[in-house]
């Protein structure tokens, strides 16, 4: 098709999206699918870089898929694969490693982060040539752009560097992506420690509020979110972090500008604003519970939809590879 491709990855590594993932990604590339022919793929075998338990991780996989259809990624109109099922990322990943310097992949300072926190020795070298894979996830679908968290800027210009690298060694083969950074997509922050962004990574989930739990958990959290003792509801990010969270969150669910929101509840007590928080919360949620818990009633049916678009991925892909392997002799 004539759409620009784009192509973007999640890791199956929890049970449960989180608000700061519906907001910050699932709800943008929701809206991106029209005008791009985009890939989306759960990516379990980045996500092996780290032990997982394998039961675990096979149900992971299946509730992440389905929780990205079940919130608007339409596979009718998105590839919304598993990247084991395709295997021309491990294979290009391991033509890409040959061209990678050692040097070059040391400096990949999510490895360094990432590894210290269980010490070095620990890490898999699969950690290490994690932004390798990727680049292979990106570039076998000749992806012209990467809609991406800052976090993930330094791997886009890596897949960048070995494009252009093996373009100018071996003849043009690769499309040279781009990174789209969301830079206009709301941070959202731990309810409980409104200075840190929302994560699964959180000490406590006190302050994390998941896509699928049951709506009396999700109010009893935002009820208890910390907040301030002036009583103000207004924005002020750096003097009022936690009221200036909760009313990021009302205004991109309830689809609102925070002005509008702050002027409805002026005089009101936090109690109330976190009310109206749970309210949009709620009324975002439940249908997605409520699909997600369809779809994963009927595996059958999910794993037959995730085939269909990892054959779509493999057509594509192993056209790439195929390209790959006849410009360097292979
Ligand atoms: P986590 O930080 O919980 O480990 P991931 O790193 O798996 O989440 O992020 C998956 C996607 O969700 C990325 O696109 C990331 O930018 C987005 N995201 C994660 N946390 C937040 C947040 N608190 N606010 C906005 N977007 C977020
Ligand atoms: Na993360």
């Amino acid at each position: 098709s004539a759409k620009p491709v784009i192509f973007s990855g999640m890791q199956p590594s929890s049970d449960s999206l989180h608000l700061g993932n519906y907001i910050g990604a699932l709800q943008q590339w929701t809206k991106m699918q029209k005008d791009y022919d985009a890939f989306f793929c759960v990516v379990n075998l980045h996500a092996i870089t780290v032990p997982q338990d394998p039961a675990e991780l096979a149900a992971r996989t299946r509730r992440t898929a389905a929780q990205y259809i079940a919130a608007g990624i339409d596979p009718a109109k998105s590839t919304l694969f598993v990247q084991s099922q395709v295997p021309a990322h491990a294979e290009l990943a391991w033509v890409l490693n040959t061209l990678t310097g050692f040097g070059e992949a040391s400096r990949m300072t999510q490895f360094k982060d990432k590894s210290q926190r269980n010490g070095a020795d620990a890490a898999s070298v699969g950690l290490f040539t994690y932004p390798i894979l990727m680049a292979a996830d990106i570039l076998l679908y000749q992806a012209a752009s990467v809609p991406v968290g800052e976090d993930q800027r330094q791997h886009v210009e890596l897949t960048r560097d070995l494009a252009n690298r093996f373009n100018s060694r071996f003849g043009e083969t690769f499309v040279v992506p781009e990174a789209q950074i969301q830079t206009g997509t709301a941070k959202i922050y731990d309810l409980q420690n409104p200075s840190a962004k929302m994560s699964k990574s959180a000490e406590t989930e006190a302050g994390l509020i998941k896509v699928l739990d049951p709506a009396n958990v999700t109010r009893k959290k935002i009820m208890r979110a910390v907040t301030d003792a002036d009583g103000e509801i207004r924005f002020d990010r750096e003097a009022k972090p936690g009221v200036s969270n909760l009313l990021t969150i009302f205004s991109v669910l309830g689809e609102r500008p925070v002005d509008a929101i702050a002027e409805e509840y002026a005089g009101r007590g936090y109690g109330d604003l976190k009310k109206g928080v749970a309210e949009v919360v709620e009324a975002s949620f439940a249908p997605v519970r409520t699909r997600t818990e369809e779809l994963l009633a009927d595996p059958a049916e999910l794993d037959r939809l995730l085939a269909a678009a990892a054959e779509r991925a493999n057509e594509v892909a192993s056209r790439t590879l195929a390209h790959v392997y006849e410009r360097i002799g292979l």
